[in-house]
């Protein structure tokens, strides 16, 4: 059975549009998705390097691993699915971007994103002194608080946190007020961020995934554009003119 043609879409149609991005939107930069044969946790335990327990017990080993992730996004640039999402979301600023991702590949394409689900690689956290960015290069440029030397975490929301509220209450508000709801390269297998997809449906949006392949969430989307994020974003979301 041949594929029906990836249908386009015109966010001009839609009071409210939502992109909600997974690792599979920085796939083709080079950056490794979480799940899948090639993933961050087929090559590493959580355990010993993204949850609290971890960072406690060595915190040095943790923010190791940190740094090379960071060494290693900066070596990776957006590609054309960034790039024209950044073209849609300029020309049509009812377009809102939540993402899980921590990255930032989403921000160097010059796309506004309105929740973090998941926090940054670039923003740490002194229990003291509360949020600092660390945008330079791949180093923290502290590891310890300058102000009172405690260890200054990651600001990533890992394996057995709480996510941060007030970013999941930004992002209901606009999943639950959308129209039109476009989920790119996630596996929708991680709480409560893949809530938010059945939340989008349950509230009328219309539902678009983006992904080579099917999962478990893939059953809510009444468009699934089987592709990568590069080439479907560009193909099927119009720019206006
Ligand atoms: N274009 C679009 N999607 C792609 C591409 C691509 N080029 N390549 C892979 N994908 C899809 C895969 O098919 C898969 O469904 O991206 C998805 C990646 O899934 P995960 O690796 O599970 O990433 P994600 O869903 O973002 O993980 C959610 O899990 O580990 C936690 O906090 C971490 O935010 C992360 C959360």
């Amino acid at each position: 059975m041949t594929e029906p043609a990836l249908k386009s879409f015109d966010p001009a149609e839609y009071r409210s549009v939502v992109f909600f991005a997974g690792a599979g939107l920085s796939a083709e930069s080079g950056v490794p998705t979480y799940r899948g044969h090639a993933g961050i946790w087929a090559q590493y335990n959580y355990e010993d390097y993204a949850c609290q327990r971890a960072f406690d017990r060595d915190p040095v080993r943790v923010l190791d691993f940190h740094e090379v992730r960071r060494t290693h996004v900066l070596q990776c640039a957006p590609h054309a699915g960034h790039r024209h999402l950044a073209q849609l979301q300029a020309a049509y600023p009812h377009i809102r971007v939540v993402t899980q991702n921590i990255d930032g590949l989403l921000q160097r394409a010059g796309i506004r994103v309105d929740a973090e689900l998941h926090g940054s690689l670039w923003r740490q956290r002194c229990p003291s002194h509360g949020l600092r960015d660390d945008l330079e290069a791949g180093p923290y440029r502290h590891r310890q608080c300058p102000d009172c030397g405690a260890w200054l975490r990651p600001d990533i929301t890992w394996f057995e946190d709480r996510v941060n509220e007030a970013v999941f209450d930004t992002a209901r508000r606009l999943v639950a007020g959308c129209e039109l709801f476009v989920s790119v390269g996630t596996s929708g297998v991680v709480w409560p961020a893949a809530g938010f997809a059945q939340l989008a449906r349950d509230s009328g949006a219309l539902m678009v995934e983006v992904n080579p392949e099917d999962n478990e969430a893939s059953a809510l989307y009444t468009h699934r554009l089987r592709g990568p994020a590069s080439k479907v974003i560009p193909g099927c979301f119009r720019l206006p003119g």
